[in-house]
């Protein structure tokens, strides 16, 4: 293309703005991605972002795989939510984390269960879930959130009826439904090495992969308070600890939230920083993969409404514009970046 065609596009379409996921592979990471929700699908200017691929390479259905969803009385599967959002992910060309089979929430099995029976349930579940998602998933977060800040185990359902080994047997039942898919655990609060969760968790693969579990992936949520978030070298470190068990992490679920609206220049600034230190910890952690952001606008993020009062942890503000703070680089490669050098961007308005 002639400099001036260039030029004249510019100048129609304003200054390039960052692209998450391009400037993502550029750097050496497999995808930058965000988790899509059922309810945005119908808000055209969402999709129209959600579906630049070289905005995100990766998509990650928020709620409709899960277990609520798609098998909302036993035995009874059902995969509409789940395929409205990975059907996007199909057309626009992204990849697929896949989200999740076995968690203690949002969980229409909570009676109890003899051991035997929670086993056939899980297996019926994640033959019928992953089976039908065969071969699209990228990645599945088998298991979601097993453990407690304590480093206990959470009392979930299955933990009661099977103690440990119903992580055991969700990775291999995983693994033998859709064995090409990257088979994760996932959990928050494992970012900050090194925590009694981190402890527990490494301990918790240690048994479960000796015990014959296909683990592939740690996912690390990453959803923190802007100021208190982990620092790239403690996330480094909790990584490193994983990186010798498995073999690739991930942070699958990123939003870094104001805990006092509304916010200052300062606290932008701040919040800035703090994503910074996330992709960098990602980018230098060699099994690191990808960032996965959760979701990628304030007008879809969960947080007001689990934690009311805080909020806009999102790249994206309500108008589904870029936060110039989170953006700005002020290095090349150019046009803009959570990769680089932040925090001197102009504020959102
Ligand atoms: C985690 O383990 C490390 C060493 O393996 C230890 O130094 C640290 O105190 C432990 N942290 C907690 C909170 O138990």
């Amino acid at each position: 293309m002639q400099l001036s065609v260039v030029a004249i596009l510019l100048a129609v379409a304003g200054p390039a703005t960052c692209q998450l996921d391009k400037w993502a592979k550029e750097a050496g990471l497999k995808y930058f991605g965000t988790a899509v929700d059922n309810p945005s699908l119908s808000n055209q200017a969402y999709m129209k972002i959600a579906r630049d691929s070289s905005e995100f390479g990766s998509i990650t259905p928020a709620n409709g795989q899960k277990w609520s969803n798609t098998e909302g009385s036993q035995g009874r599967f059902s995969y509409g939510s789940g395929d409205a959002i990975t059907s996007v992910a199909k057309q626009s060309g992204q990849l697929l984390r896949c989200h999740t089979l076995v968690w203690h929430n949002q969980l229409p099995v909570s009676s109890s269960f003899s051991r035997d029976q929670m086993q056939r349930i899980i297996t019926a579940h994640i033959q019928n879930v992953a089976g039908h998602y065969k071969g699209q998933c990228y990645a599945w977060n088998v298991v979601n959130e097993v453990l407690e800040n304590d480093g206990t185990f959470r009392q979930s359902p299955m933990y009661r009826a099977m103690g440990i080994k119903f992580i055991t047997h969700s990775f291999k039942t995983a693994a033998q439904t859709d064995p090409l898919a990257k088979l994760y655990l996932n959990d928050f609060n494992i970012e900050r090495c090194c925590n009694a969760k981190i402890n527990a968790t490494i301990s918790l693969l240690k048994t479960v992969i000796a015990a014959g579990a296909p683990v592939h992936g740690v996912g690390m949520q990453g959803h923190s308070r802007v100021g208190k978030s982990p620092s790239k070298r403690e996330m480094k470190e909790a990584m490193a600890q994983f990186a010798e068990l498995v073999d690739e992490v991930a942070f699958t679920e990123v939003d870094i939230r104001h805990t006092k609206l509304p916010v200052t220049a300062e606290d932008r600034e701040q919040q800035a920083r703090d994503y910074v230190e996330v992709v960098g910890a990602c980018l230098e952690t060699a099994k690191c993969v990808g960032v996965t952001v959760w979701d990628f606008t304030d007008q879809y993020s969960w947080i007001p409404s689990q934690y009311p009062g805080e909020g806009e942890a999102c790249l994206f503000d309500n108008n589904l514009g870029k936060e110039a703070g989170v953006y700005r680089r002020g290095q090349p490669p150019p046009e803009c970046s959570v990769f680089g050098l932040a925090g001197k961007g102009d504020a959102r308005p």
